[in-house]
Order: structure tokens, then C-alpha cells, then sequence
């Protein structure tokens, strides 16, 4: 199959400090799949022979070219957005071989979904600092966010992220699947997304269909504040 290798036309095939050998992964238990990857729980190994716990992304059997671009797309976006206390860090990736694998750390109590749903006292903070990196995740959703041993939250999946450099603006071409019900109606009506449109559904003001008049992240935790320590 070198057509892994040589056929994502757009995006040039950089073997940096993250590329991984797959000898030192192990893979164990399936932790999640979604409708193009599956992830697994897996052990890497370090140059002292110590394991730590990882999640391991791949795509699912026979891939089409596309699934393969976006998933290449996803290793950038990760490789761009960097460090930080509220993202799922980028340990590596095994690009070389026929079979593209994202390793990242793993969150060991899972997604913020199922844990929400489970009873108990969430008392966890989540802080958006993805729209100052200029990244668009396009679907921040419980589902995609994940609870570390700590109760630390995180940001993951940047399956159909956007890297907005230049402008905060993406148009989406083609008709790659998305998920719709969580879709801001400018992105639904015109295919435009902005900063404004990974604002989810906290409260009415975030459906205003002027992005403009919907608030940043900065007003939302404010408010969002507000309400937990100052009941006002
Ligand atoms: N499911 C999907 N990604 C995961 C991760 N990084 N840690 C734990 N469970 C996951």
C-alpha cells in the first residue's frame, strides 16, 4: 500500500521527533470507535524499558483515500495545537508504516459523556483555549471530551478540526460527514465555520443566528462562573 505514503497530495509527509516504532506499542482492549477509527488501550515502552498506559487511534479496516487524508489531517492539527493542560497530548504517531496510528496519553476514566451520565459530583473545570490557538474543533461535545485520574477534563478527536491561521473562517467543501445536531445554523445553512460556531449548547444566547451576538468562550466560563460560585 504506498499509497499511504505518497498520495495525500496536499499535505507534505513530515517524519519528525513524534514518529514512533510500532515495536515499542502494544495493543490491548478497544476503549472507543467511532464511524472512520477505533481506539485502543495500548502500552508503549520508553529507552529505559519502562510502559505507560496510551490510547492508540488507527482507522478501521480498508480506509478510503479521504478517511486516510483526514486522519493525516488530524495528526497535523494535534502536532499544531501543542501543549496544554486542557488537550489530549500528542505522544506520537507511526506514519512509515502501512497502517497510520495516532498515540496519545491516555485519560483513564474515559469520555465526559459516560461519565456525566454515571452518578456522582462533577466538580472538574474545562477551560476553551483552542480559539486562541486558532484551531476550529467542529465538534466539542461531551463525547469528545475526556476525564483524566485527576478529574482533569480534556479535549480530543480532532477528527474534523480546522486549522484557521490565516482567517477565522472555514468554508467545509465536499460532503464529509458531520454531526449535525451540534452544528451552528450558519455552518448548516452556509457551510461557514467560525470560532463562534464550537460554542455548544450552554444556553439560548449561543444559538443567536448572528455569530457575532453569540458569546466568546472568555463570556461563556464567566458566566458559566458566575452561576456556580455567585448563584447571581
Ligand atoms: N477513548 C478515546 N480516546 C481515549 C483516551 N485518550 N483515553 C481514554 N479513553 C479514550
Amino acid at each position: 500500500h504506498k499509497d499511504y505514503e505518497s498520495e495525500f497530495n496536499n499535505i507534505p509527509l513530515v517524519h519528525d521527533k513524534f514518529e514512533l516504532s510500532p515495536k515499542l506499542l502494544k495493543l490491548n482492549n478497544i476503549l472507543g470507535s467511532g464511524a472512520y477509527g477505533i481506539v485502543r488501550l495500548g502500552s508503549l515502552e520508553d529507552k529505559f524499558g519502562n510502559t505507560t498506559n496510551v490510547a492508540v487511534k488507527m482507522l478501521k479496516e480498508n480506509p478510503s483515500m479521504e478517511d486516510v487524508q483526514n486522519f493525516h489531517k488530524e495528526i497535523l492539527i494535534m502536532k499544531f495545537a501543542g501543549q496544554h493542560p486542557n488537550i489530549v497530548s500528542l505522544i506520537g504517531c507511526c506514519l512509515l508504516y502501512k497502517k497510520p496510528v495516532l498515540v496519545v496519553e491516555y485519560c483513564c476514566k474515559g469520555d465526559l459523556q459516560t461519565y456525566l451520565r454515571k452518578p456522582k459530583k462533577l466538580t472538574d473545570r474545562l477551560q476553551e483555549c483552542l480559539s486562541s490557538n486558532r484551531i476550529i474543533h467542529r465538534d466539542l461535545a461531551a463525547r469528545n471530551i475526556l476525564v483524566c485520574a485527576d478529574g482533569i477534563v480534556k479535549i480530543s478527536d480532532f477528527g474534523l478540526s480546522r486549522d484557521v491561521y490565516q482567517e477565522n473562517l472555514y468554508r467545509k467543501q465536499g460532503n464529509g460527514k458531520l454531526p449535525l445536531k451540534w452544528i451552528a445554523i450558519e455552518a448548516l445553512t452556509h457551510q461557514v465555520y467560525t470560532t463562534q460556531s464550537d460554542v455548544y449548547d450552554v444556553m439560548f444566547c449561543c444559538w443567536n443566528t448572528r455569530p457575532q451576538n453569540r458569546p466568546t468562550f472568555t463570556q461563556l466560563k464567566e458566566s458559566l462562573d458566575k452561576l456556580l460560585f455567585h448563584q447571581s
